[in-house]
């Protein structure tokens, strides 16, 4: 089986906003304690009134980028966004999700941390 015999992309875009939480005063903090939960919903509910199609919205577990979050993930990209309010989340989607941009001051990078574990 090669990649080319992969079936198509079940979606065009698919988020994944960690919503994982952990105890106040935990060394690496958590996603929800950053408000996550709160713009993971909204996200849903704007993408739901832009009409949007052939995307989906997903609270995830960690991501384990937590130090840099809220941390989203988009696929098939494999883009990483921070994002900490309304206005990003928006920017995100119609930057991003809708024309297939990128919305460079708020991507994660490789180098941003933290160290990936080896294998
Ligand atoms: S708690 Fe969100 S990436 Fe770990």
């Amino acid at each position: 089986m090669t990649p080319a015999d992969d079936p198509p992309l079940y979606y065009s875009s698919h988020v994944f906003c960690c919503t994982n939480v952990r105890p106040e005063g935990h060394p690496r903090g958590s996603c929800a304690r950053k408000n996550s939960v709160e713009l993971r919903d909204y996200m849903k509910d704007k993408a739901k009134a832009l009409g949007l199609k052939g995307i989906r919205i997903n609270a995830s577990g960690c991501l384990d980028r937590c130090e840099l979050g809220p941390s989203m993930v988009i696929y098939p990209d494999g883009v990483w966004y921070r994002y900490t309010s309304q206005a990003e989340v928006d920017e995100i989607l119609e930057t991003h999700v809708k024309k297939g941009e990128r919305v460079a001051r708020l991507m994660m990078k490789p180098e941003d941390g933290p160290t990936k574990k080896a294998d």
